[in-house]
Order: structure tokens, then C-alpha cells, then sequence
């Protein structure tokens, strides 16, 4: 039996197919889909009927295509809550720019938007379409909002497209779907019963009511892997700097947008968690006094006097082993990545350390995507490519959870979260 066909046997997957060219490519999906076992149903839209015919896909899954919104099954119930309720899992590929924002918007207006509405299985959206409807802000936003709703987006690949163009918004190939639907099977639940917390965002440091000391640190990184935690099961405390994105929904938020706020908060949440993951940028030098009122201009040079900072990680480093959590930090370097990650892994005190680059002309600040390679006491351990954020952090939950789960004593397995491993 392969890994493929384990993850999905047995599992009910609901396929949503909207109205593009790359439809013809949700034939070979479903037929991958039920050759792995899982039971699949398929729902498409009106126009996705203009592109590949109902028939070819009830060959394909010998079970009824939902296309209409007000169709009742044969058992006189309402097939679209039927079939949401029934999903494990629900894939919607091709999702065109319409699907997008009608999903986002909350309009359900067939079968598709409907089951998808309706349901509370995890939904994975495979967009496809022209390059500038993709990169549209519009589109942008709307899939920025499903990924606040938990949807897990398998992005749209570079190539020839319908128009003949070359360009983004080519549908992902079948294979990778499949692979985005069996690795939310085998992960789902993988954190249960841990507590995660994540830093994210840069830290400002007051210089008087108006003016800091910050970073470009937007958050995205930090998000994504509490995003990721929380879809995995984990319960994630998110200790938020100064962040340009939203916190993702359902995970607890303490704000701490200066690095003395943030040492606070991490020192208070860090004994009771499992792992903690210091994506932020914090600050290492803040004023040495904060202006009470707004400085004037006196037409002089200014002199600041900085001091630095605690090392917030590096103390948690140092807590005793029975409240210590699994520790993971983040080296932000400009030059001479492994020497610098390796030396913050050990003078930190930390269990893993991932480097990224920053500052040159790939900037992992402010960016979508992310390389980073992953640092333990034996060297770099990963050769990961270029990767969307949210992509780097499930990569990165699977190689925490590994490590984890190694050196956790089999003992404490069972015992409540937050004491669940400690070091020996
Ligand atoms: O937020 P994004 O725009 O998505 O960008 C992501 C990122 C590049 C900021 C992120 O991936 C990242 O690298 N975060 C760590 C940035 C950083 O502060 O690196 P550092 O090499 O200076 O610090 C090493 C580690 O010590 C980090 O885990 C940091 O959180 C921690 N630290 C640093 C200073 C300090 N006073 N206390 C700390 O705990």
C-alpha cells in the first residue's frame, strides 16, 4: 500500500469545480483522488458545465455530480448540506477569480460555494487563472481572506497560459493538489494537546509619544506559523509585535509591540508551553530614555544613547528543564548565514535555529515566500527551496513535531499539556 493511498482511502472528499479552461484538469484530480480510495463526490458550477460534462466525472466516481443548489438527493434531503456534511475534506480546483470572491464574500449562490459555506471540513483551493486577474489586489485580497478563514490555498503555478501568455495563474498540477489533500490527512491533529507559542512581528522602542526604533518586520512569518499550529491542533499563543498582517483567527493574542512588553509576555506564557517559535525581529538596542513629550527640532545634531536590550529567547533558554519548552529561534542575517545561525543555536541556547536572509536582493522581511534552511547542534539539516510563508511553516511544524516527539521521555506521552516534555 502506498503512503498516497493510506492518507486518502476511505475519506470523503468533495471536488468543486469552477468555470476555467484547466476544469479538464479536475478530471485527472478526481480520477487520482478515487484511484487512492477516497470517495468522491463532485460539485461544479454552471460554467464549469461549459468547460468538461457531468458525465465524464460520474464515470469517474460512479456517483451522482451535484450542479444545482436546490437539488435534493435521493433520499429527499438537501444534497448541497448533505454532501458538506459528509466531507472530510473539500478541494475546489480550478477556483477561478469569481470563485475567489464569492467565497470570500460569503455569496453562495450554487452548488460549490454552497458546500464549501456549509461545511466545517478543511478546504483546500487550487486557484487558476489569467496572470493579471491573479495579482489583481482584488484577488490578492480575497485569497488573503480565505486564508483567515483557515482555507489552505495551493497557489497557481508559473506557465503558458489559456490566453497563450506566460505568466502565474496556471493550475497547480493534479499530483500537487493530491499532495496538499494527503499531507492535511496525515497532519491533521499532529499538535493536539500541545501548547504553541509563536512570536511574530517586529518590536518599537520609543524615542518620544510619536517616534521609535523599529524594523520592517511585517509578521507574515510569525502568522503563518500560528496559522499553521492551529490547523494542526495545537492551542497557540500568539505574542504580537508590530504586525502589518492580521492575527490569524482563533488563536490567543497578547500584544507587545516593545521588546521589554515582549520579554514580559514570553516569560509569562513560555512555562506553560510545549514549544516556543521566536519568529519576531526583535529589537536589540532601544532608547536609553523616552522622551515624555514630542523631541523639537533645534536645528543640532541629535545624540541618542542606546542600550541594549534583554535576550528574550536566551532566557528562556536558561529556565530549568522542567518548565523549559522545546525552543526554536530565528537568525535574520545579511552574510555568512550558518556561521552566525550555529553561534546564536548555541549561545541562545536553543534546540533549532532557522536562518533566512535578509537585506540583500532576496529579503525574507516584508516577502510572501521565504528559504530557509533549519539549523540543529549537527549542522543545517534542510535544503528547502523558495517557499510561500504558510508552506515554510507547515515544512517547519512537521520538522518541530519530529524533533519534539524524539526527545519527549515516552513517560511523559500521556501527561496534561504544558508538562508534557521535559528534558532529561
Ligand atoms: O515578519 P516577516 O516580515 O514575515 O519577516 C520574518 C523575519 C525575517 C523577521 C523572521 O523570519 C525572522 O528571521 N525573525 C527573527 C529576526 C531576528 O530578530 O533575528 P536575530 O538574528 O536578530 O535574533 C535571533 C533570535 O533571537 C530570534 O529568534 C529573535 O526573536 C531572538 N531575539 C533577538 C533579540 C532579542 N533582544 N531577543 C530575542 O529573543
Amino acid at each position: 500500500m502506498t503512503e498516497g493511498l493510506g492518507a486518502l482511502a476511505g475519506r470523503r472528499i468533495v471536488v468543486g469545480v469552477s468555470g476555467s479552461i484547466a476544469a479538464y484538469k479536475a478530471v485527472t484530480l478526481v480520477r487520482m483522488l478515487a484511484e487512492r480510495g477516497a470517495v468522491v463526490d463532485v460539485a461544479m458550477t454552471a460554467a464549469a458545465g461549459r468547460f468538461v460534462g457531468r458525465l465524464t466525472f460520474e464515470s469517474l466516481t460512479h456517483r451522482p455530480v451535484l450542479d444545482d443548489v436546490f437539488e435534493l438527493d435521493a433520499d429527499q434531503q438537501i444534497a448541497h448540506i448533505e454532501l458538506a456534511e459528509a466531507a472530510d475534506a473539500i478541494v475546489l480546483a480550478p477556483a477561478t477569480a469569481n470563485l475567489l470572491g464569492e467565497l470570500a464574500s460569503g455569496l453562495v449562490g450554487d452548488a460549490v460555494t454552497a458546500i464549501a459555506c456549509a461545511s466545517r471540513a478543511p478546504v483546500i483551493v487550487a486557484p487558476a487563472m489569467d496572470a493579471g486577474m491573479w495579482t489583481h489586489p482584488a484577488t490578492q485580497r480575497n485569497v488573503a481572506t480565505l486564508r483567515e478563514f483557515g482555507y489552505l490555498i495551493v497557489e497557481p503555478e508559473v506557465g503558458e497560459l489559456a490566453s497563450g501568455l506566460t505568466g502565474i495563474g496556471r493550475l497547480a498540477e493534479p499530483a500537487s493538489i493530491i499532495e496538499a489533500v494527503e499531507r492535511l490527512f496525515a497532519r491533521a491533529g499532529d499538535l493536539e494537546g500541545l501548547h504553541v507559542v509563536v512570536s511574530a512581528g517586529g518590536t518599537r522602542e520609543p524615542l518620544d509619544p510619536v517616534r521609535f526604533i523599529g524594523n520592517r518586520s511585517s509578521g507574515k512569518m510569525g502568522a503563518a506559523l500560528a496559522e499553521a499550529a492551529r490547523d494542526r491542533g495545537a492551542a497557540v499563543t500568539l505574542i504580537a509585535g508590530s504586525m502589518s498582517v492580521s492575527p490569524p483567527r482563533g488563536v490567543t493574542v497578547v500584544d507587545a509591540t516593545t521588546a521589554q512588553a515582549m520579554r514580559e509576555a514570553v516569560l509569562r506564557a513560555a512555562p506553560n508551553a510545549d514549544i516556543l517559535v521566536m519568529a519576531a525581529a526583535v529589537a536589540d538596542f532601544a532608547p536609553a530614555r523616552a522622551s515624555q513629550h514630542k523631541i523639537k527640532r533645534s536645528g543640532e545634531n541629535l545624540q541618542i544613547e542606546l542600550v541594549p536590550n534583554p535576550d528574550i529567547v536566551a532566557e528562556v533558554g536558561e529556565m530549568p528543564d522542567d518548565v523549559r519548552p522545546f525552543i526554536i529561534g530565528f537568525a535574520a542575517e545579511s552574510d555568512d548565514l550558518e556561521a552566525n545561525a550555529a553561534a546564536k543555536l548555541r549561545d541562545k541556547g536553543l534546540d533549532l535555529i532557522v536562518g533566512n536572509v535578509v537585506g540583500g536582493p532576496f529579503d525574507a522581511i516584508g516577502s510572501d515566500e521565504n528559504k530557509v534552511t533549519v539549523f540543529a547542534a549537527e549542522g543545517a539539516i534542510t535544503d528547502w527551496p523558495m517557499l510561500p510563508k504558510r508552506q515554510v511553516a507547515e515544512r517547519l511544524w512537521d520538522l518541530i513535531g519530529d524533533r519534539y516527539g524524539q526527545m519527549r521521555p515516552q513517560a511523559d506521552a500521556t501527561a496534561p499539556s504544558g508538562r508534557r516534555r521535559r528534558r532529561q
